[in-house]
């Protein structure tokens, strides 16, 4: 674990940053100003800017670097895969001395990603309190999930006709799907609410009770919402990538559900 987290970070830097301007002259600060201006937006954006610093940080293994160019490049909303990619070439060229700096990269990335977290999660709380209908509300929240996680691709609600045993389809973002009702036990859906659990499918190939909505779809995650012990709904989510879902989606839809479940 690390001693300084992103936030003392920054501040030690902005600390720093004051003190050599107490002593600069000409010269540092004629510096200073081509660093900040060479990362602004030209013929290559911002955000490929951020990249290439990270790049080039992470070969000449200067750590402050490192950490300063993911701070800017998650500012520009890069993606996991994006610096995945600047990372694997950072790797390759600067070879396997500089790993010790890449693991302290992911933890920072990893940091940066659980905070997105925290900031979608109070989005969501205070959506759930707003005085408008149930369905602008899950149907902002399937908006605001497919828009900032990369790896989720289609975002639904279902919501629980329990005498009747089966689950309409309710909003969602994503391609369209034929499955609008599902009997419970069929498929991942139904499943998920015959069991009252949640259910994770890795690898959608595997799955032999599994409805397909698109043949992008390589894994699926479905959280049940549950009222006094009983389905109300499901939070139903699509990834065309395998393997993608961890414990920290677990958690994090598991927080969402308990959140929107007030409002069932
Ligand atoms: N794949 C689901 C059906 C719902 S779609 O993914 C939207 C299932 O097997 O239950």
């Amino acid at each position: 674990m690390r001693k300084k987290d992103v936030e003392n970070f920054k501040k030690e830097r902005d600390y720093l940053n004051d003190m050599v301007m107490k002593y600069a002259k000409t010269n540092i600060k004629r510096f200073y100003n081509l660093d900040s201006s060479v990362y602004k937006g030209g013929t290559l954006s911002k955000k490929t800017k951020e990249l290439l610093g990270l790049v080039s940080s992470l070969v000449l293994r200067c750590d402050d670097c490192v950490e300063y160019h993911l701070i800017t490049s998650h500012e520009e909303n890069a993606s996991d895969s994006e610096i995945e990619e600047a990372l694997s070439i950072g790797l390759v060229v600067g070879g396997s001395i500089v790993i010790p700096h890449l693991r302290r990269a992911f933890e920072i990335w990893d940091e940066l990603r659980c905070k997105d977290f925290d900031s979608l999660l109070k989005k969501i709380e205070a959506v759930v309190k707003k005085p408008s209908k149930r369905d602008e509300k899950l149907q902002f929240i399937c908006g605001l999930l497919s828009g900032k996680i990369e790896h989720y691709d289609w975002v639904g609600f279902y919501i629980s006709n329990n005498s009747k045993r089966e689950l309409v389809l309710g909003p969602f973002v994503g391609e369209k799907t034929e499955h609008v009702k599902i009997k419970f036990g069929e498929g991942i859906c139904g499943q998920a609410a015959e069991r009252q659990k949640l259910f994770i499918v890795q690898d959608v190939s595997e799955e032999k009770n599994y409805l397909s909505c698109s043949p992008k779809v390589r894994s699926e995650i479905v959280m049940p919402i549950l009222k006094n012990d009983k389905i109300v709904g499901e939070l139903d989510i699509d990834s065309h990538e395998m393997n993608t879902f961890t414990s920290k989606d677990k958690d994090f839809l598991e927080r969402i559900c308990k959140m929107v479940v007030k409002i069932f």
